[in-house]
């Protein structure tokens, strides 16, 4: 997979409206009017924030999931997903430092972030970018675009992750909801 640099800029303009940010876990972030999610390029300053991740490889799908991915999962910028949540998150140190297949274990095994995901499939479009490995302040970058019709379907997805033993190692978590502008 090519290395892609995702920046999500917060300000006065940009395709998607921001309508709320709220701190679900540790410190928010600035209120600003619009985002801009930008794959590739070099963002323009004057921006209330930015956020830089990439996307990578995977590290805990296993291939038979990866399959089932790949035939369930939809695509960003679908004409009907109107609706957006990009939401940054950190793990903590204790998370960072288990071994690969202890994480793993917690992540699948014991949460079932996959099983439970898949479930949203292809109603939920999704793309996780990282930042760990950039010295960002979020480990993660996740995004999400779907349709009016399943607002109440991402509420339930998102209750659910926060309810798994994986989420017991997130220490910064904000959700920010935009529309297409
Ligand atoms: C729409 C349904 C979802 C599916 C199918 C899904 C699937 C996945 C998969 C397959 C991975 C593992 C990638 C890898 O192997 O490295 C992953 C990672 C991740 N997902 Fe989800 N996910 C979904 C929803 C969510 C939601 C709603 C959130 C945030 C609230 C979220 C946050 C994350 C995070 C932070 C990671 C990185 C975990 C880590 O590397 O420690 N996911 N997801």
């Amino acid at each position: 997979m090519t290395i892609e640099r995702v920046s999500f800029v917060a300000g006065a303009c940009g395709e998607w409206r921001i309508q709320s940010v709220t701190a679900i876990t540790g410190a928010g972030l600035p209120v600003a009017t619009h985002l801009k999610r930008q794959e590739g390029g070099e963002p323009e300053d004057g921006a209330t924030w930015t956020l830089r991740g990439v996307r990578s490889h995977q590290r805990y799908t296993q291939r038979p999931e990866a399959a089932t991915l790949m035939a369930r999962q939809a695509g960003l910028d679908r004409h009907d997903a109107s609706h957006g949540a990009l939401l940054p998150i950190v793990k903590s140190e204790a998370w960072w430092h288990l071994a690969q297949d202890d994480r793993r274990a917690i992540f699948e095994e014991t949460s079932h972030h996959i099983a439970i995901g898949t479930e949203y499939l292809p109603m939920i479009a999704r793309r996780l970018y990282h930042g760990r490995d950039l010295g960002e302040p979020f480990d993660f970058l996740t995004w999400f675009e779907y349709a009016p019709a399943h607002s109440a379907a991402f509420a339930e997805l998102l209750s659910r992750l926060r309810a798994t033993e994986e989420w017991r190692y997130v220490v910064r978590e904000i959700d920010i909801r935009v529309v297409r502008s």
